[in-house]
C-alpha cells in the first residue's frame, strides 16, 4: 500500500512537471496518467481512493498515512496552495481525466472542470466564495492567526508551516477579489498588536507587488511567506524593547536592529523554509546602495535580492502608514513623496516605479 501511494503521486508530480514544462499535450503526461491509473487499481478501497490534508496530517482512504518523501511533499504543499483539502477517486477513472485533472492542478488556478470519477474538496478560503466576509474583518482575522504562530515561535519549536501556507493564500485570495490595496492592509490597534499586523501587511504588500510583476504560483506564496516572515526575529528581542512606547535609547536600537540577525538564524534551524524567506529577513533592512544593515563585507557589484527589494518597499510602506511610539502616521501622498526621494538610493527604482504605478492605478480607478 505504502510503495503504491508514494508510485502514484511520484507518477502524478512527474506529470504535472511535465505539464508545466512541455504542456498537457506532451505524450509523458498521458503516460504518466496511464501509469497512475494503473497504480491506482491497488489503492482502492471499496472502490474509492481518497488523500485528505488535515493540519500537516496525510488521510489516505480514512487513516492516517505517516510516510513522506520529496514527492509526497511537493504534492502536500501544491494541494495546500490550491486550496484542496480533499481528492477523492473512484474505480473507472480514465487516463484522460487523470490527464486533465493533472493539468488543472498544474495551472494552480483551481479546479474547474467537472470529473465523472474525480471530486476534489476546496479549502474554505475566506472571501473564496466571492463575497460575503467584508475584507476588513477578514484581514483583522488573519492578523489574529499570524499573532498566534509568532507567539508559537521560540528557539525550540518548529514554525506552524501549515497555518502561514493557509494565511498566505488567504491574502491572496482576498486580493484577487479586493483591488484596493489600501483596504486590504489592516490598521494597528495597538502598540502590542504592530508586529503582527505588520508582517500581515508587508505579506500582502510584497504579494500585491509581486502580481503586478508577473510573478506566479510558488514564486507568489513563497513571496508571501517571506513578508509574513521578514521580522520573526523580532520574536527573539526583548519584549520591554518590542513594546515599548517611549523612543529607544541608543542600546536599545542596538539590540533592535539585531532583529534580521535573530531572524534568519532562526529560519536556517527549520526545515521547509523557502529560501526567499530567509534571505529576505536577513536582508530587509539592508538598501539598493548597499548600506542599511546589518552591515556585511558585501563587495561593491553586490545587490539586495530582488525580494527581499519587494519587501523593502512593502516594510517601509507600511511602518511609514502607521503611528509609532516616536512618531505619527504619514499621509499617503508624502509617502509617496519619500519613496520617489529615496528612489535609487534606498530602494530599486523600477520597483518603485511599478509599485507607486500600480497603488495609483487601483485607487484613482476605484476613487
Ligand atoms: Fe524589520
Ligand atoms: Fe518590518
Amino acid at each position: 500500500m505504502k510503495n503504491g501511494v508514494f508510485a502514484f503521486i511520484a507518477d502524478v508530480m512527474t506529470a504535472m512537471s511535465n505539464c508545466s514544462l512541455y504542456g498537457k499535450g506532451h505524450p509523458a503526461v498521458l503516460h504518466l496518467s496511464e501509469k497512475a491509473r494503473d497504480v491506482l487499481e491497488d489503492l482502492y478501497n471499496e472502490g474509492r481512493f481518497t488523500i485528505s490534508l488535515l493540519g500537516d496530517s496525510v488521510i489516505i482512504n480514512e487513516s492516517p498515512f505517516p510516510g513522506r518523501n520529496l514527492h509526497m511533499h511537493a504534492f502536500i504543499k501544491k494541494l495546500r496552495r490550491s486550496g484542496i483539502d480533499k481528492i477523492a477517486v473512484t474505480k473507472g477513472v480514465t487516463a484522460a481525466e487523470l490527464k486533465e485533472f493533472i493539468s488543472e492542478l498544474a495551472a494552480s488556478k483551481g479546479i474547474s472542470g467537472t470529473y465523472p470519477h474525480i471530486v476534489s474538496g476546496i479549502i474554505e478560503v475566506k472571501l473564496g466564495d466571492g463575497g460575503g466576509a467584508d475584507v476588513s474583518a477578514v484581514m483583522s482575522e488573519n492578523v489574529g492567526r499570524v499573532k498566534e504562530v509568532f507567539q508559537g515561535v521560540s528557539r525550540f519549536k518548529q514554525l506552524d508551516m501549515v497555518g502561514l501556507e493557509d494565511i498566505v493564500v488567504s491574502f491572496i485570495s482576498t486580493l484577487r477579489r479586493e483591488q484596493n490595496i489600501l483596504k486590504v492592509i489592516s490598521p494597528v490597534k495597538s502598540y502590542s498588536e504592530y508586529t503582527y499586523a505588520h508582517n500581515t501587511n508587508v505579506a500582502v504588500l510584497s504579494i500585491f507587488q509581486a502580481e503586478s510583476l508577473g510573478f506566479k504560483d510558488d514564486v507568489l506564496h513563497d513571496i508571501g511567506l517571506a513578508g509574513l516572515l521578514h521580522d520573526v526575529g523580532k520574536m527573539f528581542v526583548a519584549k520591554e524593547v518590542l513594546e515599548k512606547k517611549d523612543k529607544l535609547t541608543g542600546s536599545e536600537w542596538e539590540e533592535m536592529r539585531k532583529h534580521p540577525v535573530y531572524g534568519a538564524r532562526y529560519l536556517a534551524t527549520l526545515p521547509d523554509i523557502p529560501k526567499y524567506a530567509l534571505v529576505a529577513a536577513y536582508e530587509h533592512h539592508m538598501k539598493f546602495n548597499n548600506s542599511g544593515y546589518p552591515e556585511t563585507t558585501r563587495r561593491s557589484g553586490d545587490r539586495q535580492h530582488i525580494i527581499s527589494q519587494l519587501n523593502s518597499i512593502s516594510d517601509f510602506f507600511d511602518a511609514l502608514r502607521t503611528d509609532r511610539p516616536y512618531r505619527k502616521s504619514v499621509e499617503l501622498p508624502s509617502i509617496i513623496g519619500l519613496l520617489t526621494e529615496s528612489s535609487g538610493r534606498d530602494f530599486n527604482p523600477h520597483l518603485v516605479k511599478n509599485f507607486l504605478r500600480s497603488v495609483k492605478g487601483v485607487t484613482t480607478a476605484l476613487s
